[in-house]
């Protein structure tokens, strides 16, 4: 729990994580690794461990009772999913195993079938490998260009180069929130200029999904992809949503049972959507998980989290520059309207792995390194940084303890 009494907002909900009750050297741990993946609440736990206990079954294939429940828990379940993002259908969610299977799916579906010599794509400078490597491993075996939309010097995308760099293209497949800077991208208007220039747009949601609002229909995209366990959902559990048309018109990713209608020796045809896309035995665990997650995010309130995460963001900056002064940069938006609670920095010319591993002496967890964005962090003119990133669980006293720790830090590496 908070333990200064400025630690209002979402405060209360810190009790329903129990890693976070968790004590090390008798002290509080502040878990500053959100962006990388998310806490647990009970209600999630609850809800897998009793579906194991007193539910579980397959849901595809038998028809006796535990098998119809599981499969009306799992379908709802989906639901949830559909009406958390604004889905236009149920059928439109596929349950994957992350955000990266969700991207592998769309280059490796819709790229092989759509992309070929002299084709072009857009992607970001900004974006994580996992929105990267799929499309680079199709472009070498297709021989498609992919051209990059270049960062301002305040961290936001260049739109004014977009237009040129989207002439031609296909597709425009960018992150709604940067990993790393925390910058929250103008999505409404990228989908615009994918459309305008006749390209479809896809979105990589996995930090925005958890922290913003996110209405499908509203931003316009084709495609979106993220993962459950960023959102206080289980790991092994991620969604591609996709315009129906679209998907109905991909080809399939993985073959296997479940996917398919009709199977002979001379051929297969696959099963409408969403099975089509979700080959062999589901994760019905980690979906229910998924389910609970989603209830647990609404009771909270998207509107909360996200005003939580500004004032958090805000009194982080604040914090940063006024005990640290020039000797820490953040790479990111300094306008918290613009950016989400992730601060990834450096301090001084002090080793990042150097930096974490104080920090986690005095039960300040964060991440050191190129978090998935080897490119972008050639870009900063850095290997690597530190990252502290935060959610709906996280308190000012988290952000009181980082600083604290940084204190500790120049103790060891920078002696007054
Ligand atoms: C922006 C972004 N995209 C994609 C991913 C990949 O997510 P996962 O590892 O859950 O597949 C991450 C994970 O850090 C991410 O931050």
């Amino acid at each position: 729990m908070g333990n200064n009494s400025h630690d209002a907002g979402l405060s209360v909900y810190r009790d329903e994580f129990p890693v976070l009750q968790k004590l090390v050297h008798g002290k509080s741990i502040h878990y500053l690794d959100s962006a990388n993946s998310s806490q647990k609440p009970n209600s999630v736990i609850d809800a897998m461990s009793a579906f194991m206990r007193e539910s579980y079954s397959p849901v595809g294939g038998s028809s006796h009772l535990l098998a119809v429940d599981a499969n009306d828990m799992y379908q709802e379940a989906r639901k949830k999913v559909a009406t958390f993002i604004n889905a236009y259908s149920n059928n439109e969610i596929i349950f994957t195993k992350n955000a990266t299977e969700a991207l592998n799916l769309v280059a490796h579906s819709w790229g092989r079938a759509n992309l070929g010599e002299g084709d072009i794509i857009v992607l970001t400078h900004m974006e994580h490998h996992a929105n990267i490597v799929p499309w680079q491993i199709l472009a070498k075996e297709k021989g498609f260009t992919i051209r990059w939309v270049p960062l301002t010097a305040d961290y936001q995308l260049d739109l004014s180069v977009l237009p040129e760099l989207l002439k031609g293209a296909k597709a425009f497949s960018f992150t709604a929130m940067s990993n790393v800077l925390g910058t929250i991208n103008p999505n409404r208007e990228l989908c615009a200029a994918a459309h305008a220039a006749g390209a479809i747009a896809i979105v990589d949601g996995c930090q925005s999904v958890p922290h913003i609002v996110t209405d499908v229909q509203a931003m316009g995209a084709d495609l979106l992809a993220f993962s459950g366990h960023k959102m206080c959902g289980p790991t092994g559990i991620g969604v591609l949503w996709g315009r129906e048309a679209l998907l109905q018109a991909m080809p399939p990713f993985l073959g296997g049972g479940n996917m398919i209608s009709e199977v002979g020796l001379d051929g297969f045809t696959s099963a409408p959507l969403p099975n089509k896309f979700e080959a062999g035995t589901p994760p019905i665990v980690e979906v229910i998980g998924l389910g609970a997650a989603i209830d647990f995010i609404n009771q909270v309130g998207m509107g909360a989290i996200r005003q939580h995460e500004i004032d958090l963001s805000r009194y982080a900056y604040q914090e940063f520059t006024s005990r640290f002064g020039g000797d820490v940069t953040i790479y990111g938006p300094t306008d918290p309207a613009l950016r989400g609670a992730t601060f990834s920095f450096s301090v001084r010319d002090i080793h990042p792995h150097d930096v974490s591993e104080v920090l986690n002496e005095h039960n300040v967890y964060v991440r050191a390194g190129h978090h998935c964005t080897k490119p972008l962090h050639k870009l900063l003119d850095t290997a690597s940084t530190v990252r502290a990133s935060m959610y709906l669980y996280s308190t000012k006293s988290d952000v009181d303890a980082l600083m604290d720790a940084l204190d500790g830090v120049y103790e060891i590496f920078v002696p007054r």
